[in-house]
């Protein structure tokens, strides 16, 4: 079958493979509704400026109206043969709207329309994006209210390295989803502008006028240059890179959320419902959102690498080439928006283990910085008191002991300027409460940062 909307200066159809191979329809069907968007503003800036009749007009958007409809009740007939959304649903206004349909197209070209739809759909998923790590954020800051004086191990290299707060510890994600929001509505300023009146890369002969379309469809400006404005897709690329962070913060909550939930750990339990048994184990209850929020990273970031690859070879302007960055927005976008969604449910239900974290703060000698410190504050020169207190640690890993254990004349063994007020620098309470600055864990610092946050979230 001859291709309707160009196959004039054909002589033989294109096999059925090729069809298959160049089609877009089945996945870019998916731009309906910001392609009729796209449509029906160029068509009134068309009959504003006097290229396009009143009548023609309403036509159009009469048949729009129609073809909305039969799109959303599942009527609409998506044809292989007929490419992509954009010729579908022209196709369908010509059989409907006669003449006016087949003049929408003046002064345009499926180039600058596509650009223009991947555009107005990727400002949507970006504000729903941000939307949901707002949500998130919110949800860690509710667990993290509840925890200011949970006492856990912070750890370096995954060995224990001092105690803080849990409450402090789920800050510090608030704080990555906040960065991640601040990045997404940064790109969002560079993917609102409007590609149309490029037509295929010249612009056109018509006397169109770009600013009206810009301002129906809420575009911040107009894209400055043809060329540029059909052929690039940077702003697809930004969109995933910084949705490959997103994913990276995600994976590496997750990867505690795993770590925390595993028995030998047992700080948290996740809510049965993101979880599953196993078939033959009886007794397993496996954290399988997080893994799979992990192992999807891989994929989006994936994706990024794919954009970057799809772009670097492309000579100016439009190429074909262009039709494949659909898949992968479309895959980031749907992950992105599930993985957030789940994410602020599970959050919300982590169940805290005080005890648990209590216990692996004690073990570990988490708070000797905290004996050097005190040593320094006596006047001894921090790297004396490294040793001292690296000594005395060494004594207890040899008695199996911890460093609270010590009486105070033992640990006078160590340096003569332990005094009888030592102890108390040695207990949890103690040490998290000492870092006590903008940023540290002391509890009431970290009630100030949710309630900062709190303000910050509107929440
Ligand atoms: N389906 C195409 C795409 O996604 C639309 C633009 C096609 N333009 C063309 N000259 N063939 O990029």
């Amino acid at each position: 079958k001859k291709h309707e909307a160009w196959s004039g200066r054909f002589d033989e159809p294109v096999s059925e493979l090729v069809q298959r191979y160049t089609a877009s329809v089945d996945f870019d069907r998916r731009l309906w509704r910001h392609d009729i968007q796209g449509s029906l503003a160029h068509a009134e800036m068309l009959n504003h400026v006097g290229i396009l009749s009143a009548d023609d007009l309403a036509a159009i958007r009469a048949g729009m109206e129609k073809i909305v409809h039969e799109i959303e009740s599942g009527q609409f007939e998506w044809q292989l043969a007929l490419e992509d959304v954009h010729l579908n649903i022209e196709a369908r206004l010509t059989a409907l709207a006669g003449d006016a349909g087949k003049r929408l197209h003046t002064g345009r070209s499926r180039n600058d329309q596509v650009a223009t739809d991947i555009r107005l759909w990727l400002r949507d998923e970006i504000d729903r994006i941000v939307g949901l790590l707002g949500k998130l954020q919110l949800a860690l800051v509710d667990v993290a209210e509840k925890n200011t004086d949970t006492i856990l191990p912070g750890f370096t290299h995954l060995q224990v390295a001092q105690p803080v707060v849990f409450g402090h510890h789920l800050l510090a994600y608030v704080e990555m989803f906040a960065r991640d929001a601040e990045r997404m509505l940064d790109v969002r300023k560079r993917v609102n502008r409007l590609p149309l009146g490029a037509a295929a890369l010249a612009g056109t002969s018509f006397p169109i006028d770009r600013e009206r379309v810009a301002r129906t469809l809420g575009f911040d400006a107009v894209a400055r240059n043809s060329l540029d404005a059909v052929s690039d897709r940077d702003f697809a690329i930004e969109f995933s890179a910084a949705a490959s962070l997103v994913m990276v913060h995600i994976s590496r909550l997750s990867e505690e959320l795993i770590i925390w939930m595993s028995p030998r750990v047992g700080f948290i339990d996740l809510a049965d419902r993101f979880c599953t048994g196993s078939s033959i184990m009886p007794q397993k209850k496996n954290p399988d959102v997080p893994e799979l929020a992990r192992g999807k990273t891989g994929r989006v970031v994936g994706h990024l690498m794919g954009l970057v690859t799809l772009m670097k070879g492309q000579p100016l302007a439009y190429n074909k080439d262009n039709q494949e960055d659909k898949e992968p927005l479309f895959d980031i976008a749907d992950t992105l928006v599930d993985t957030l969604t789940i994410f602020a449910d599970m959050a919300a239900g982590i169940r805290v283990k005080p005890e648990a974290m209590r216990a692996a703060a004690l073990q570990g000698y988490a708070t000797a910085t905290d004996l050097a410190d005190y040593l320094v504050k006596r006047g001894l020169p921090f790297r004396d008191a490294h040793e001292a207190v690296a000594r005395a640690v060494k004594a207890c890993v040899e008695r199996g002991c911890d460093l609270s254990d010590l009486s105070v004349e033992e640990l006078r063994a160590f340096s003569a300027l332990v005094g009888d007020d030592a102890k108390a620098v040695l207990t949890l309470e103690g040490s998290v409460a000492a870092r006590d600055h903008v940023g540290g864990t002391a509890p009431n610092q970290v009630r100030a940062q949710v309630a900062a946050a709190r303000a910050r979230l509107g929440g």
